[in-house]
C-alpha cells in the first residue's frame, strides 16, 4: 500500500489542496485510497462535506485508545460521497494531543501501526498535516512511504523548507530511517518576480529534491473547494488538475508503477 504524507510547517500552502487533488485522481485510476486528516483544523474533513465537530469517532480516537484491530480501525473510518475515498476524519480535540500524549513512548508510532492494520484495504493512503511540528506531523511522516513537500512560490517560502529539511534530520537522528521526500512548488504565477525569483532559488537549493514542474495558480481550486469537490473530478482539464495529474504520474513513477 501507497503511504503519502504532504507537509509542510508553514501554513496556507497547499497541503490541503495538494491531498484533495491526488486522491481526485486516484479515484479517475480506479485506485481505492484512505485519506487521514491530522490536522485539528480539519479542512480536509471539512472538504468532505463533515463537520468535525459532529462525529463521534475521529482519528482522536485512535490516539487516546491506541487499538490497532481492523474492527476498531474501520469505525474510524468514513465514506465520502465518491466510491473509493474514505476518510478518517479529524477534529479540534488533536490539537490536545501535544500537551497529553507528547512524552509517551513510542507515541510516534500510532499511525504507521494502525495503517499496517488497514493495509489490505486500500491502494493508498494520503495523509494531510497540520502546519505544525509536534506529535502529529511526527506520526504522520513516519507512516509515510514518501513525503510530498508543497512549498509556496513566494519570498519566504525557503524558510519554511529550511524547517521542514531540519524536520527530516531530527526525525532521522531519532529513528535511524531516511525519508524521501519531494518539494512541489505550489501557487506559481509566471507573472509575478515572487513566484519567478522564488522557483529559482528553490531549484538552485533543492535541485535533487525538487519536482520538475509545479502547479499553478488556479482560481478553480476555489471554485472546487466551496462545492466540496476534488478539482480533478469537477474539471479535469483545468491547468491546476492537469499539473496536479503530472505530479501523480511523477510520484507513481518513484513507486516504480508507470500509468
Ligand atoms: N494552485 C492554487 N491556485 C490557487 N489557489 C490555491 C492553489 N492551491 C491552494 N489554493 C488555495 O489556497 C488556500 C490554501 O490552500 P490549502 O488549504 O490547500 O493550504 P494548506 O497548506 O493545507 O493550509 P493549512 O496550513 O492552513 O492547512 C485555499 O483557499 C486553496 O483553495
Ligand atoms: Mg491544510
Amino acid at each position: 500500500m501507497i503511504v503519502w504524507t504532504i507537509a509542510n510547517q508553514k501554513g496556507g500552502v497547499g497541503k490541503t489542496t495538494t491531498c484533495v487533488s491526488l486522491a481526485g485522481w486516484m479515484k479517475k485510476s480506479d485506485m481505492k485510497v484512505l485519506l487521514i486528516d491530522t490536522d485539528p483544523h480539519a479542512s480536509l474533513t471539512n472538504y468532505f462535506g463533515y463537520d468535525s465537530d459532529e462525529l463521534s469517532h475521529t482519528l482522536f480516537n485512535l490516539f487516546t485508545e491506541q487499538k490497532f484491530d481492523a474492527e476498531f480501525l474501520r469505525e474510524l473510518v468514513l465514506k465520502t460521497d465518491y466510491d473509493g475515498i474514505d476518510i478518517m476524519p479529524g477534529s479540534l480535540a488533536l490539537s490536545t494531543l501535544d500537551r497529553t500524549l507528547g512524552n509517551e513512548d513510542g507515541i510516534g508510532n500510532i499511525l504507521r501501526k494502525a495503517l499496517e492494520t488497514l493495509s489490505g484495504d486500500y491502494d493508498a493512503v494520503l495523509i494531510d498535516c497540520p502546519p505544525v511540528l509536534g506529535v502529529l506531523m511526527v506520526n504522520a511522516i513516519g507512516a509515510a512511504s514518501r513525503v510530498i513537500v508543497p512549498c509556496q512560490t513566494e519570498f519566504l517560502a525557503l524558510k519554511g523548507l529550511e524547517r521542514m529539511m531540519k524536520t527530516f534530520d531530527v526525525m532521522t537522528a531519532s529513528t535511524g530511517r531516511q525519508f524521501s521526500y519531494l518539494i512541489v512548488p505550489t501557487m506559481y504565477d509566471r507573472r509575478t518576480r515572487a513566484s519567478v525569483q522564488s522557483l529559482e532559488s528553490i531549484r538552485k537549493d533543492y535541485s535533487a529534491s525538487l519536482w520538475g514542474n509545479y502547479i499553478p495558480i488556479d482560481t478553480k481550486f476555489r471554485d472546487s473547494s466551496q462545492q466540496h469537490v476534488p478539482l480533478p473530478l469537477l474539471d479535469p482539464e483545468s491547468r491546476g488538475s492537469l499539473a496536479y495529474h503530472d505530479l501523480f504520474v511523477s510520484m507513481m513513477k518513484l513507486e516504480g508503477i508507470e500509468l
